[in-house]
């Protein structure tokens, strides 16, 4: 899985032409899912337009063409969620259907929120404070964590966050990239 991990976050960071050249073989070779109704022939504007549809509230045109790409791999068997602005608390911008079914959260309950919202009693302080040293050295980290889902059932997360580099140079955003590897009771 972590080869998985490592081909989305690669796949996310392509140029927009790029990306869609290798989102096919993607698909074919994880068998993923790609999130109808947003065909490979699209154009990015008629993306974008329905991007608007989804009440995102006002975006940069770099989260909307990054939030572009998370719609595509929307039911991918890892989760995807961007924060940002990087400078401020990480708030959410946008999360997949798959970190939707996996936290059980809502977009709108989800959206403006800093991902800590999942933590809880049993969630380990050392991960946190290595998820906190990556932020505040602009590095990606991978860490496994206890998560609770919105109804308060707990499951563990495997989280990792990158950092992305806006157009004018400086990292604006973080990506994650999350799977559900174990529950309470496994
Ligand atoms: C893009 C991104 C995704 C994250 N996803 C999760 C997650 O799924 N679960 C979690 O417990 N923390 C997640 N975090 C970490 C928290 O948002 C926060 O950075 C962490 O708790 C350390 O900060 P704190 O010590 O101020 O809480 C994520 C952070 C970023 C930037």
């Amino acid at each position: 899985m972590a080869e998985l991990r490592d081909v989305l976050i690669e796949t996310m960071l392509l140029d927009e032409e790029r990306f869609r050249q290798r989102l096919p073989g993607l698909v074919e070779t994880h068998q993923l899912r790609t999130v109808d109704p947003h065909p490979a022939d699209e154009s990015p504007a008629d993306i974008l337009q329905n991007l608007d549809t989804l009440k995102l509230g006002s975006v940069t045109p770099f989260e909307r063409e990054i939030i572009a790409k998370m719609v595509r791999l929307g039911t991918a068997p890892m989760g995807l969620t961007l924060t940002g602005p990087a400078y401020q608390d990480n708030p959410l911008r946008y999360a997949t259907q798959t970190f939707r079914e996996m936290s059980g959260y809502s977009l709108t309950a989800l959206r403006g929120e800093n991902l800590r919202l999942l933590q809880g009693p049993a969630t380990d302080p050392e991960s946190v404070a290595t998820l906190q040293e990556g932020i505040d050295i602009w590095e990606q980290r991978t860490v496994e964590l206890w998560n609770y889902r919105a109804d308060g059932t707990r499951f563990k997360n495997r989280v990792t966050i990158v950092p992305l580099t806006g157009p004018d140079g400086s990292i604006t955003n973080w990506l994650g990239v999350q799977k559900a590897i174990g529950t309470a009771d496994s």
